[in-house]
């Protein structure tokens, strides 16, 4: 097959084109048993952090396993405004930074996707110079002060003016000086952030408090792959020597743990029994231990495969996210949904995200009986839910409904499409080849009830109290 440049392409998992008036909707026909086995695609969240980690690069890399979604051809969009050049073969793409020629991401492009702050590390460590326009730090309610903090910790002179965060370093060299950074929370994005701006940077970084999450453990491998010197990968504390130049490299990302668990979590609300490949079994230890309380088997097939055998019933639990190897905030929707049915009450407390609870109000829309206290969710378990027009209104959030519908009796309509289809590659086909009776289809809005509009941002932060405000 042919390469194909990404930036035209933007063609996968795109709400069908309609006019004004139509809107692309999911409807779901729950009760439908799923049986066989679906595969898992690569993991969204590192191949975004993966690709911008290729800025670092002087040579072409190769990126294998990168899902289809609108969220990595818009990462890909905003490398390619930097002179990089992107192409998309299947799941392969390939990067070529070796020459960059802008150091200001575009302002369009960098507003629809929070991750793309992430560029600011691997851009100032090799050009000496990054510009992010900060309407993704405001708008999206998401604080940085963790990365900047960090940045200006290695010598980088760091502001926001004119709506846009300027990031330069000092002298004439334009070099990164290796520091000893604490943070104050492990924060995903402000760990990977520092630890590629390190991988360039002179002398040696150390990392404390850093976060464990298997994405970061795969960007620090990738960044290894290019000639990195990191210790202390997957561990709170990580160490890395800076070097003064970093090569190409062919890598393949890791699978999505949270896709994996939705599908789990798809096949314990119907009751269904089905097996899962590639998977990386230690990546699902704290939503797999979950499953067991709540009542369902998951077998190890294979190092790379896992089997549920569902419960008959759903057992209550309590479920508390938190940084990995906690469990996941990604997954706390999802299990919400599952929850709704069960025996008895659970208590599901987010501390990672605050305001990450909008599907409470959908769900209670089908018939759960969930009711909110700050970032506490008091969920009493109901015999049944019932099909109903819903609305995602953040990628999680619009998973946990398309679960919800496929364990309710009648139909669902799931409305913002676009969240759903910026993190989960092909999910109807891969619902349906399991049996799920669900299809994509445009309605006319008025036919729909009216909601009020949803962000794009997946969340509002939780501002944890150590942290300025504002
Ligand atoms: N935070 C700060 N200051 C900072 C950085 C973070 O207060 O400088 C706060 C955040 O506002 C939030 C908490 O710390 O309340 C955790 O944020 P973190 O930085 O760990 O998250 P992130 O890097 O922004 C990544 C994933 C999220 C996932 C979280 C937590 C990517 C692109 N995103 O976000 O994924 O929920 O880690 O695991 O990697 C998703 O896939 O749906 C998603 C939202």
């Amino acid at each position: 097959m042919e390469d194909k440049p990404i930036v035209t392409s933007n063609s996968v998992n795109q709400p069908t084109a309609s006019p004004e008036a139509e809107e692309a909707v999911l409807e779901i026909w729950g009760q439908q048993p799923l049986s066989g086995h679906v595969s898992i695609s690569g993991a969204k969240n590192s191949a975004l952090v993966v690709l911008a980690g290729t800025v670092l690069s002087s040579q072409p890399c190769r990126l294998r396993n990168i899902p289809n979604l609108m969220d990595i051809d818009r990462m890909a969009q905003v490398l390619s405004a930097l002179g990089i050049k992107v192409s998309r073969n299947g799941s392969t793409l390939d990067v070529d930074p070796s020459d960059i020629s802008h150091t200001r991401a575009p302002y369009d492009l960098v507003s629809r996707l929070r991750a793309s702050f992430f560029i600011i590390g691997p851009l100032l460590a090799r050009m000496g110079v990054a510009r992010i326009p900060c309407r993704v730090v405001v708008r999206s309610g998401a604080p940085v002060e963790l990365h900047v903090r960090g940045l200006q910790a290695m010598g980088a002179d760091v502001h926001i003016d004119h709506g846009t965060v300027h990031a330069s370093v000092p002298g004439p060299r334009g070099r990164l000086q290796g520091a000893k950074i604490h943070l104050d929370y492990p924060s995903v994005g402000a760990t990977e952030t520092l630890m590629m701006a390190a991988t360039l940077a002179d002398g040696e970084t150390i990392l404390e408090n850093a976060a464990q999450e298997p994405e970061v453990a795969d960007l620090a491998n990738f960044c290894r792959a290019l000639g990195a010197r990191i210790r202390g990968v997957g561990t709170k504390t990580m160490t890395i020597a800076g070097v003064p130049s970093l090569h190409g490299t062919d890598y393949g990302i890791i699978p999505d743990r949270i896709e994996a668990g939705t599908f789990l979590a798809a096949g314990v609300i119907t009751r269904s029994e089905i097996s899962l490949s590639p998977i990386i079994p230690e990546h699902l230890s704290a939503v797999v231990a979950k499953l067991q309380e709540m009542g369902s088997q998951v077998i190890a097939e294979s190092p790379n495969r896992l089997r549920l055998v569902p419960g008959h019933d759903i057992q209550a639990t309590d479920i508390q996210t938190l940084p990995h190897p906690g469990f996941p905030t990604d997954m706390q929707a999802q299990f919400m949904a599952l929850l709704t049915l069960a025996n008895g009450s659970s208590m599901i407390t987010e501390t990672v995200f605050e305001n990450r609870l909008r599907h409470v109000a959908e769900l209670n829309r089908m018939g759960a009986n969930v009711r909110l206290n700050g970032n506490c969710a008091l969920v009493q378990g109901v015999p049944m839910l019932s099909g109903a027009p819903v609305q995602g209104t953040d990628l999680r959030a619009a998973a946990a409904l398309v679960v919800a519908g496929l364990g309710a009796h009648g139909k669902t309509t799931l409305q913002g499409l676009q969240h759903l289809d910026r993190g989960y590659e092909r999910l109807e086909h891969k619902l349906i080849q399991l049996g799920a009776q669900i299809r994509r289809t445009t309605v006319n809005s008025q036919d729909l009830p009216d909601r009020p509009d949803v962000l794009e941002s997946a969340a509002a932060p939780a501002t944890p109290s150590f942290l300025p405000q504002g």
